[in-house]
């Protein structure tokens, strides 16, 4: 047993894919089916403490003060108790700074945030690859989380996971982007992504096309990051939302995360940009709506989805740096 402290905080940023993962080429170790493209969001984070205490009988879990079931997060830590050795229960103490489960990517940065205080707690010491690798078994999307700015998710080939990582493209400061999260609606979505995944392939007919075409969406998103080509990137990132949203539409039964207010922002969206704003909509599984734009239209573009009808409220974000420590 290491002579480390037995607890540990660590902030992790939320991210919004611009090149979709969605599918599970193994289940069990949550190994994803596409790879994916992401940026880390400022504005949206979680901050997790974990406690392993020896006097405890079982894991406790707490998300922005209430208890919740802990069963997710025990297998979790199962994983880190493996890994380091250490046998005691956690006491688990997390805060988003925004709703939970509701389609903004809080289990994103909830399990990074858990990687990466939970393995300093039970005194480990992972390089950024080995927690990308243990954060994704608890959320995909998790796994870029660990990371700042652009990320990439390689989604691997081997059978026990070891190549399905994600990997920093660029830093947050290399190329600003903003992105305005349009929030539609708090509550916490009905279908999460796990379960909207599962038996996918067997679910929707459309599937096999999702899956043959992503190397090519990565490989040109990653092009369009490289030269800096703001245009080509929003494209793509809509594009890539569209087709997720067209394969969860056609899944049986089908999956439908938009409400009014997301499909009258996605059209906002749309006439700012024939008014020649540069700016793009992304939609995970939920119904809010991230629109990208550069830092100088940022206001402009706030201000006219805080008009729609049924936005709730509005959030600018740049982009944000990786996961780290704050005790
Ligand atoms: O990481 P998960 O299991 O919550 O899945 C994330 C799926 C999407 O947010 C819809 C897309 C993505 O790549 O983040």
């Amino acid at each position: 047993m290491s002579d480390r402290p037995a607890a540990a905080t660590a902030r992790a940023h939320s991210n919004i894919a611009l090149i979709k993962y969605w599918g599970k080429r193994d289940a069990a170790l949550n190994l994803p089916a596409v790879g994916s493209i992401s940026i880390a969001l400022d504005a949206l984070y979680t901050d997790t403490r974990v406690t392993f205490v020896p006097a405890m009988t079982a894991d406790k879990v707490e998300i922005g003060g209430r208890q919740v079931d802990g069963a997710r997060f025990t297998r979790f830590l199962d994983l880190i108790r493996a890994q380091s050795g250490r046998r005691s229960y956690a006491r688990v103490e997390s805060w988003n700074n925004f709703p939970t489960g509701a389609g903004l990517a809080s289990s994103a940065s909830g399990f990074a945030a858990l990687a990466l205080a939970g393995t300093h707690a039970a005194g480990l010491d992972l390089s950024p690859r080995e927690l990308s690798i243990l954060a994704r078994q608890g959320s995909g999307s998790a796994a870029r989380s660990v990371f700042g700015g652009f990320a990439e998710m390689h989604r691997g080939e081997a059978a026990d996971g070891t190549d399905a990582f994600a990997e920093p493209l660029l830093g947050a400061d290399e190329w600003p982007l903003d992105v305005i999260v349009a929030v539609t609606d708090k509550a916490s979505k009905s279908v999460n992504s796990t379960l909207g995944m599962s038996q996918l392939a067997e679910r929707s007919d459309f599937y096999g096309a999702w899956v043959e075409h992503a190397e090519g969406d990565l490989a040109d998103m990653r092009s369009a990051i490289a030269a800096r080509d703001f245009g080509m990137l929003g494209a793509l990132a809509e594009m890539s939302c569209l087709k997720m949203h067209g394969l969860m539409l056609s899944t049986r039964p089908g999956l439908l995360y938009w409400n009014a207010a997301t499909v009258a922002s996605m059209h906002a969206v749309r006439t700012l940009r024939s008014n020649g704003v540069e700016v793009y909509f992304t939609i995970d599984a939920g119904p809010q709506v991230k629109a990208i734009c550069q830092p100088a239209d940022s206001e402009r573009v706030a201000a006219t989805l805080a008009q729609v009808p049924g936005v709730l409220e509005t959030r600018r974000s740049g982009l944000g740096p990786a996961a780290y420590r704050v005790d």
